[in-house]
Protein backbone atom coordinates (compact mmCIF):
# COMPACT_ATOMS: atom_id res chain seq x y z
CA UNK A 1 0.00 0.00 0.00
CA UNK A 2 2.81 2.44 -0.58
CA UNK A 3 2.08 3.90 -3.83
CA UNK A 4 -1.27 5.13 -2.01
CA UNK A 5 -2.18 8.10 -3.46
CA UNK A 6 -5.51 10.70 -2.96
CA UNK A 7 -7.38 8.21 -5.81
CA UNK A 8 -6.42 4.93 -5.08
CA UNK A 9 -6.85 4.87 -1.20
CA UNK A 10 -10.92 4.99 -1.19
CA UNK A 11 -10.45 1.26 -2.75
CA UNK A 12 -7.50 0.44 -0.35
CA UNK A 13 -9.50 1.33 2.77
CA UNK A 14 -12.17 -0.47 1.56
CA UNK A 15 -10.10 -3.73 0.83
CA UNK A 16 -9.08 -3.51 4.12
CA UNK A 17 -11.96 -4.40 6.09
CA UNK A 18 -13.16 -7.78 5.29
CA UNK A 19 -16.52 -8.57 5.72
CA UNK A 20 -18.34 -10.63 3.30
CA UNK A 21 -18.74 -9.51 0.00
CA UNK A 22 -22.60 -9.36 -0.75
CA UNK A 23 -23.34 -8.31 2.84
CA UNK A 24 -25.06 -5.53 3.71
CA UNK A 25 -22.59 -4.34 6.36
CA UNK A 26 -19.72 -4.29 3.57
CA UNK A 27 -22.11 -2.34 0.97
CA UNK A 28 -22.90 0.13 3.84
CA UNK A 29 -19.53 0.50 4.80
CA UNK A 30 -17.97 0.76 1.41
CA UNK A 31 -20.76 3.24 0.22
CA UNK A 32 -19.84 5.27 3.41
CA UNK A 33 -16.21 5.46 2.29
CA UNK A 34 -16.36 6.66 -1.22
CA UNK A 35 -19.09 9.22 0.05
CA UNK A 36 -16.75 10.43 2.48
CA UNK A 37 -13.37 10.41 0.16
CA UNK A 38 -15.40 12.00 -2.68
CA UNK A 39 -16.61 15.15 -0.18
CA UNK A 40 -13.11 15.60 1.29
CA UNK A 41 -11.98 15.73 -2.49
CA UNK A 42 -14.40 17.44 -3.85
CA UNK A 43 -13.95 20.30 -1.22
CA UNK A 44 -10.31 19.70 -0.95
CA UNK A 45 -10.91 19.99 2.96
CA UNK A 46 -8.27 21.70 4.98
CA UNK A 47 -6.65 20.55 8.69
CA UNK A 48 -8.34 23.28 9.89
CA UNK A 49 -12.08 22.34 8.48
CA UNK A 50 -11.28 18.65 9.49
CA UNK A 51 -10.50 18.62 12.88
CA UNK A 52 -13.18 21.34 13.44
CA UNK A 53 -15.59 18.39 11.66
CA UNK A 54 -13.83 15.95 14.38
CA UNK A 55 -14.38 18.62 17.25
CA UNK A 56 -17.64 19.55 16.46
CA UNK A 57 -18.55 15.41 16.68
CA UNK A 58 -16.73 15.05 19.88
CA UNK A 59 -18.81 18.03 21.06
CA UNK A 60 -22.00 15.97 19.98
CA UNK A 61 -20.94 13.05 22.14
CA UNK A 62 -20.00 15.29 25.31
CA UNK A 63 -23.63 16.61 25.87
CA UNK A 64 -24.90 13.45 24.46
CA UNK A 65 -26.87 11.61 27.89
CA UNK A 66 -29.40 8.69 27.19
CA UNK A 67 -31.98 11.75 27.48
CA UNK A 68 -30.23 14.23 25.22
CA UNK A 69 -28.98 12.29 21.98
CA UNK A 70 -27.34 15.09 19.82
CA UNK A 71 -26.26 12.90 17.35
CA UNK A 72 -30.24 11.97 17.03
CA UNK A 73 -30.97 15.62 16.69
CA UNK A 74 -27.49 16.76 14.23
CA UNK A 75 -29.63 14.01 12.12
CA UNK A 76 -32.57 16.13 12.39
CA UNK A 77 -31.83 19.48 11.37
CA UNK A 78 -29.89 17.63 8.55
CA UNK A 79 -32.74 16.03 6.76
CA UNK A 80 -31.04 12.82 7.23
CA UNK A 81 -33.60 11.47 9.86
CA UNK A 82 -36.51 12.74 7.21
CA UNK A 83 -35.08 11.25 4.37
CA UNK A 84 -34.87 8.21 5.97
CA UNK A 85 -38.59 7.99 7.19
CA UNK A 86 -39.01 9.20 3.27
CA UNK A 87 -37.64 6.20 1.87
CA UNK A 88 -39.31 3.79 4.21
CA UNK A 89 -42.77 5.12 3.82
CA UNK A 90 -44.93 2.18 2.13
CA UNK A 91 -46.79 3.36 -1.33
CA UNK A 92 -50.28 3.75 -0.13
CA UNK A 93 -49.51 3.60 3.38
CA UNK A 94 -49.30 7.02 5.81
CA UNK A 95 -46.21 9.14 5.54
CA UNK A 96 -43.96 8.61 8.66
CA UNK A 97 -42.35 11.46 10.24
CA UNK A 98 -39.73 12.36 13.21
CA UNK A 99 -39.79 9.98 16.02
CA UNK A 100 -38.48 13.35 18.31
CA UNK A 101 -36.92 12.61 21.62
CA UNK A 102 -40.08 12.74 23.91
CA UNK A 103 -41.15 9.38 23.40
CA UNK A 104 -42.28 6.91 25.93
CA UNK A 105 -42.70 3.25 25.24
CA UNK A 106 -44.72 2.81 28.41
CA UNK A 107 -47.66 5.23 27.61
CA UNK A 108 -50.84 4.54 29.86
CA UNK A 109 -53.49 3.05 27.79
CA UNK A 110 -56.50 4.54 27.92
CA UNK A 111 -59.98 4.03 27.33
CA UNK A 112 -61.24 5.66 23.83
CA UNK A 113 -63.11 9.03 24.78
CA UNK A 114 -60.56 9.86 27.69
CA UNK A 115 -59.76 13.77 27.81
CA UNK A 116 -55.74 13.86 28.26
CA UNK A 117 -55.76 17.92 28.60
CA UNK A 118 -56.30 17.09 32.17
CA UNK A 119 -57.89 21.18 32.75
CA UNK A 120 -54.65 22.70 31.28
CA UNK A 121 -55.25 25.59 29.13
CA UNK A 122 -56.33 26.27 25.74
CA UNK A 123 -59.34 25.04 23.77
CA UNK A 124 -60.40 21.42 23.95
CA UNK A 125 -59.77 19.78 20.96
CA UNK A 126 -61.62 16.34 19.61
CA UNK A 127 -58.88 14.41 17.89
CA UNK A 128 -60.57 11.24 16.14
CA UNK A 129 -60.68 9.27 12.69
CA UNK A 130 -59.90 6.02 11.42
CA UNK A 131 -57.21 3.26 10.98
CA UNK A 132 -57.34 1.16 7.78
CA UNK A 133 -55.22 -0.69 5.31
CA UNK A 134 -53.61 0.15 2.21
CA UNK A 135 -57.29 -1.77 0.92
CA UNK A 136 -59.15 0.29 2.98
CA UNK A 137 -60.29 -2.03 5.46
CA UNK A 138 -60.66 -0.93 8.74
CA UNK A 139 -58.14 -2.18 11.62
CA UNK A 140 -60.27 -3.04 14.82
CA UNK A 141 -57.78 -3.14 17.85
CA UNK A 142 -55.28 -0.84 16.44
CA UNK A 143 -53.08 0.35 18.88
CA UNK A 144 -52.73 4.84 18.50
CA UNK A 145 -49.56 5.79 20.76
CA UNK A 146 -50.27 9.54 20.88
CA UNK A 147 -47.82 11.81 23.08
CA UNK A 148 -47.65 15.72 22.39
CA UNK A 149 -46.65 19.01 24.05
CA UNK A 150 -48.85 21.38 25.41
CA UNK A 151 -50.27 24.63 24.85
CA UNK A 152 -47.45 26.19 25.69
CA UNK A 153 -44.99 24.02 23.43
CA UNK A 154 -43.90 22.32 26.32
CA UNK A 155 -43.64 18.18 26.76
CA UNK A 156 -44.97 17.30 30.56
CA UNK A 157 -41.34 14.92 30.29
CA UNK A 158 -39.26 18.38 30.20
CA UNK A 159 -41.33 19.88 33.13
CA UNK A 160 -40.31 17.30 35.99
CA UNK A 161 -38.51 19.64 38.25
CA UNK A 162 -41.58 21.87 38.09
CA UNK A 163 -44.15 18.45 39.15
CA UNK A 164 -45.50 17.66 36.03
CA UNK A 165 -46.29 14.04 35.67
CA UNK A 166 -44.13 12.80 32.63
CA UNK A 167 -46.88 10.63 31.24
CA UNK A 168 -49.56 13.55 30.98
CA UNK A 169 -50.40 14.26 27.26
CA UNK A 170 -49.65 10.96 26.20
CA UNK A 171 -51.61 7.78 25.81
CA UNK A 172 -52.22 4.74 24.16
CA UNK A 173 -55.70 4.03 22.88
CA UNK A 174 -56.95 0.85 20.96
CA UNK A 175 -59.31 1.76 18.21
CA UNK A 176 -62.88 0.19 18.17
CA UNK A 177 -65.00 -2.30 15.78
CA UNK A 178 -64.93 0.09 13.10
CA UNK A 179 -60.97 1.26 13.46
CA UNK A 180 -61.82 4.27 14.72
CA UNK A 181 -59.93 6.05 17.66
CA UNK A 182 -61.32 9.56 19.76
CA UNK A 183 -59.89 11.07 22.65
CA UNK A 184 -59.89 14.93 23.65
CA UNK A 185 -57.04 17.14 23.77
CA UNK A 186 -55.61 20.32 24.21
CA UNK A 187 -53.56 21.58 20.90
CA UNK A 188 -49.93 22.01 21.07
CA UNK A 189 -48.07 25.36 20.31
CA UNK A 190 -45.05 25.11 18.54
CA UNK A 191 -41.80 24.81 19.99
CA UNK A 192 -37.65 24.67 19.49
CA UNK A 193 -35.56 21.67 19.69
CA UNK A 194 -32.94 22.08 21.77
CA UNK A 195 -29.96 24.62 20.11
CA UNK A 196 -28.19 25.03 23.50
CA UNK A 197 -25.12 22.63 22.58
CA UNK A 198 -22.99 22.26 19.11
CA UNK A 199 -26.29 21.28 17.00
CA UNK A 200 -27.90 24.90 18.06
CA UNK A 201 -24.90 26.44 17.21
CA UNK A 202 -24.34 24.53 13.81
CA UNK A 203 -28.14 26.43 13.63
CA UNK A 204 -26.78 29.39 14.45
CA UNK A 205 -23.60 29.47 11.82
CA UNK A 206 -26.49 28.43 9.37
CA UNK A 207 -28.42 31.59 9.98
CA UNK A 208 -31.03 28.69 10.68
CA UNK A 209 -34.35 28.51 13.67
CA UNK A 210 -34.78 26.16 15.79
CA UNK A 211 -38.59 26.22 15.19
CA UNK A 212 -40.87 22.88 14.92
CA UNK A 213 -44.75 23.14 13.81
CA UNK A 214 -47.00 22.40 16.15
CA UNK A 215 -47.86 18.67 15.46
CA UNK A 216 -49.15 15.43 17.55
CA UNK A 217 -47.22 12.84 17.32
CA UNK A 218 -48.46 8.94 16.56
CA UNK A 219 -46.96 5.32 16.42
CA UNK A 220 -49.78 3.02 15.34
CA UNK A 221 -49.69 -0.58 15.00
CA UNK A 222 -51.91 -3.08 13.85
CA UNK A 223 -51.51 -6.69 13.79
CA UNK A 224 -49.84 -7.94 10.41
CA UNK A 225 -49.11 -4.57 9.34
CA UNK A 226 -45.94 -2.06 9.49
CA UNK A 227 -46.09 -0.23 12.08
CA UNK A 228 -45.77 4.03 11.19
CA UNK A 229 -44.28 6.77 13.17
CA UNK A 230 -45.57 9.76 12.71
CA UNK A 231 -46.95 13.37 13.11
CA UNK A 232 -49.96 15.48 12.52
CA UNK A 233 -49.87 19.19 11.59
CA UNK A 234 -52.80 22.22 11.99
CA UNK A 235 -53.38 24.10 8.96
CA UNK A 236 -52.54 27.61 8.97
CA UNK A 237 -49.95 27.57 11.52
CA UNK A 238 -46.29 28.70 11.53
CA UNK A 239 -43.80 26.58 10.69
CA UNK A 240 -45.19 24.58 8.12
CA UNK A 241 -43.11 25.32 5.95
CA UNK A 242 -39.80 25.84 7.39
CA UNK A 243 -39.71 23.05 10.08
CA UNK A 244 -36.56 23.00 11.79
CA UNK A 245 -36.26 18.87 11.31
CA UNK A 246 -37.93 18.99 7.97
CA UNK A 247 -41.03 16.54 9.79
CA UNK A 248 -43.82 18.27 7.55
CA UNK A 249 -45.48 16.76 4.86
CA UNK A 250 -48.49 17.59 3.18
CA UNK A 251 -50.44 14.70 3.52
CA UNK A 252 -49.91 15.14 7.39
CA UNK A 253 -51.66 18.04 7.99
CA UNK A 254 -55.06 18.19 9.00
CA UNK A 255 -57.89 21.72 9.43
CA UNK A 256 -58.91 21.86 13.34
CA UNK A 257 -62.56 23.19 12.77
CA UNK A 258 -64.80 24.67 15.67
CA UNK A 259 -67.32 22.19 16.61
CA UNK A 260 -70.79 23.45 16.79
CA UNK A 261 -73.62 23.32 19.27
CA UNK A 262 -75.69 21.21 16.53
CA UNK A 263 -73.14 18.87 16.53
CA UNK A 264 -73.22 15.71 17.67
CA UNK A 265 -70.92 12.42 17.74
CA UNK A 266 -71.98 8.77 17.77
CA UNK A 267 -69.16 7.97 20.45
CA UNK A 268 -68.86 8.84 24.46
CA UNK A 269 -66.36 12.10 25.15
CA UNK A 270 -65.40 12.66 28.30
CA UNK A 271 -65.72 15.98 27.62
CA UNK A 272 -67.23 18.45 25.28
CA UNK A 273 -65.10 19.56 22.83
CA UNK A 274 -65.13 23.00 21.34
CA UNK A 275 -62.94 22.38 17.82
CA UNK A 276 -61.94 18.41 16.44
CA UNK A 277 -59.67 17.46 14.30
CA UNK A 278 -59.90 14.05 11.63
CA UNK A 279 -57.20 12.19 10.38
CA UNK A 280 -56.93 8.82 9.46
CA UNK A 281 -53.92 6.43 9.19
CA UNK A 282 -53.33 3.93 6.77
CA UNK A 283 -50.81 0.83 7.20
CA UNK A 284 -49.44 -1.12 5.10
CA UNK A 285 -49.13 -4.95 5.08
CA UNK A 286 -46.34 -6.40 6.86
CA UNK A 287 -42.71 -7.15 4.59
C1 LIG B 1 -40.05 16.58 18.58
O1 LIG B 1 -40.86 16.58 17.70
O2 LIG B 1 -40.46 16.38 19.70
C2 LIG B 1 -38.61 16.81 18.26
C3 LIG B 1 -38.11 16.34 17.08
C4 LIG B 1 -36.78 16.53 16.78
C5 LIG B 1 -35.96 17.19 17.67
C6 LIG B 1 -36.46 17.66 18.87
C7 LIG B 1 -37.81 17.48 19.17
FE1 LIG C 1 -42.55 16.80 19.08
Amino acid sequence: MRDVNQFTITEAVQKTFRAEEGTRFKFLLDSFIEHLHDYTRETQLTHDEWITILNFLYDCGKISTPERHEFILLSDVLGFSALVDMINTRGGATEGSNLGPFYLDDAPQMELGADLSGEREGAVVLVHGQVRDTLGNPQPGAIVDTWQADSSGTYPIQEQERGQDKYDLRAKFTADDQGRYYYTTVLPKPYTVPYDGPVGELLRAGDRHAWRAAHLHFIIRAEGMRPITTEVFFENTEYLDNDAVFGVRKSLITAVKPVKKSDSFDYPLERRPDAQLAYDFVLAPEG
